[in-house]
This record gives C-alpha cells, structure tokens and sequence, in this order.
C-alpha cells in the first residue's frame, strides 16, 4: 500500500514540477537536464566511471560572470537523462590573457595511479594565437578542478582538443597544430604532461576524436572554419601510429555534417552489441547558450564509417543497442 502511496506522489511531484523523463535522444533539439534546462556542455567529452557517464563540456549559458569561463558537469546512467552536477570550474584569467581569454573544449580523464581526475582544456587569448592546452585537476568527477599549469603539448601550437581512452586504457590527447596537422599524442602516467607522439596526421583538422573498433581505428574531424560546420572527414588505421588511410566524407558534404562538428565518438559496449555515437556541436556563434548537440549512432566496421541523417533514437547502455525512432 505505502509502495502505490510513494510512486503515486512520485508521479505527482515530477508532473507538478515540470520534471519529465527523456525518453529519446533528439539530435538538434534543446536537450533538457534535469531541471528542465538546455545542457550546458558545449565541445564536451564523456568519461565513464563504474555505471554512471560524466559530461563535461563549455559552460555557456546567458547571464554568466564574463570575467569567469565556466565548464559544467552532467552525470547519467542512460545516456539521455542528465542531471546537472555543477559548474566544476569557475576560472579567472588564469595568466594575463587579456579580455575575451578562452577556455574551449575540456575533456576529463581519471587517472588510477593518483586517484586524480585531470582535466585538459584549450587556452588562448582572444586571438587565439596562445595555442595551448591548460590543466586543472579534482579528487572527484564533480569538482571543483583546480587549475595546475598550461603548455605546448610537444612544444606544438595546441587549439580544438580531443580526448581518446583505448580499450587497455591508455589515455590519449588528439589536438590540431595549424602549422603542422593533427596530433595524437599519449600522455604521461600521471596524465600531467604528454609522453610521446604517437602520429601526426598532414591534414588540416580540428575537433578531432578517435575511437577503437573492431581491431581498426577510426579518427575523425573537422575542416578548420571557424563555427561554421562543414563536411567532417575520416580515416582508418591498424595503429594508433599509423599510417592513415585517405580521409572520406562521414555524411553527405552537402549537409555539412548535418550542420554540426565533431567532439568525441563515445563506445558504448553491451552485453549483446556495441553501439558508437558520434557526438558533435551544432553551433550558433551568436547565441552559444543555444548551441545544440548532434549526437547519433554511426554506421562503422570493416573500415567504413557512417552517419546516417538525424532522427531521434533510443540507446540501451547495458546491452548496447541502439534504435532509431522510425524503427521504435
Ligand atoms: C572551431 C573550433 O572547433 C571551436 O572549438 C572554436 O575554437 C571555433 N573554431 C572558434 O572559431
């Protein structure tokens, strides 16, 4: 009797209160937390600990400090129902950048060695010629970070930023050098330096993400225009040391990626198939607080990789299927 008393005041609570169960993920829609606002995490990435998925993304919601740059933290078990965790940093111009100093793209690691969780970030002053990655560091997934120091990784100019965890989980930073390409580069035990290169790729991408499939790895990214979106590409290679195969449209070019651009392909293993969403920023450069969020399930395997046009889609993160809506 108590039972039907708690779930009928349960019910009854989250319809008074606006609180409602996404039951799809809607690419391109606004994205309601579970507060019922737009989420927050812009150029974001997605680490997993135990059951639950962290999103840490670019904070950029109207009425914010402009003095702070701001990343927010999400957590889920589904994938498609967010809770908002907190905005992890609220950073001050951290070395003399001068006005409109940017912090974009942060990706959080967890290192096992130091129980640490490190985040990397895009630093740059408002020209973006600083071209350099910052770190900042919490003993826990949902902050607060502290920032620690920043650098060229390599010596190399660093702007978009990529994360990428292999399956033994050697962490990776992917990040995009003007002069020279995009690197992939494997960072130092502690996670608080970089180790070695693993490649350098000759070609001009950005919002590079790699994921590791079937024995083939698959990079990914984006021409370097601004926030306008344009046709992503990728390529394939045995190693993470390459080589790399020539780069292919992953959509249409015409639909310039759906309108979107590329931050991080998520693996989704289950109990009966793995699923690889491609996650990506529809940006609106004039009203970033609105900025939406492409997210899909690739075609992939075999060399090949593919995304298929928008449509909302469930993900079963336990036994990692995946449905899209016409098919429901
Ligand atoms: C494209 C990058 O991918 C974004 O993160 C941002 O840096 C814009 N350029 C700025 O124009």
């Amino acid at each position: 009797m108590f039972k039907f008393v708690l779930i009928g005041f349960l019910f009854t609570f989250c319809a008074l209160s606006g609180i409602a169960q996404n039951k799809t993920i809607n690419p391109g829609a606004v994205w309601p937390d579970d507060r019922g606002q737009h989420i927050q995490a812009h150029g974001g990435g997605i680490i997993k600990i135990k059951d639950t998925y962290y999103w840490y993304g670019e904070e950029r919601a109207q009425g914010l400090d402009p003095h702070y740059r701001y990343v927010s933290c999400y957590s889920s078990r589904d994938l498609t129902n967010w809770k908002f965790r907190g905005d992890v940093v609220k950073m001050s111009d951290p070395e003399n950048l001068g006005e409109g100093w940017i912090l974009e793209r942060p990706k959080v690691y967890y290192n096992k060695l130091t129980k640490k969780y490190v985040m990397y970030f895009h630093l740059d002053t408002r020209n973006y010629q600083y071209a350099r990655v910052g770190i900042a560091v919490s003993d826990k997934p949902d902050g607060n970070y502290t920032f620690v120091k920043s650098f060229r990784p390599l010596d190399h100019q660093s702007r978009d930023i990529g994360q990428f965890i292999d399956d033994d989980g050697s962490a990776y930073l992917i990040f995009e050098d003007r002069a020279l390409g995009f690197h992939i580069v494997k960072l130092a035990d502690d996670y608080m330096s970089v180790a070695k290169e693993m490649s350098l790729v000759n070609m001009p991408l950005e919002g590079g993400a790699v994921v590791h499939y079937k024995g083939l790895y698959y990079a990914i990214g984006s021409a370097l225009t601004g926030w306008a979106p344009n046709p992503n590409k990728y390529a394939t290679a045995t190693s993470l040391a390459g080589p790399w195969s020539e780069f292919k449209d992953i959509a249409p070019p015409e639909t310039k990626t759906y309108h979107s651009q590329s931050t991080m392909m998520l693996k989704v293993v289950g109990t009966k198939d793995t699923t690889v969403i491609f996650m990506a920023d529809q940006w609106k450069p004039n009203a970033q607080w609105d900025s939406r969020y492409l997210w899909m399930p690739l075609e992939i395997g075999e060399g090949k990789l593919w995304l298929n046009e928008p449509k909302p889609w469930k993900i079963n993160v336990k036994t990692g299927e995946h449905k899209i809506a016409e098919k429901l």
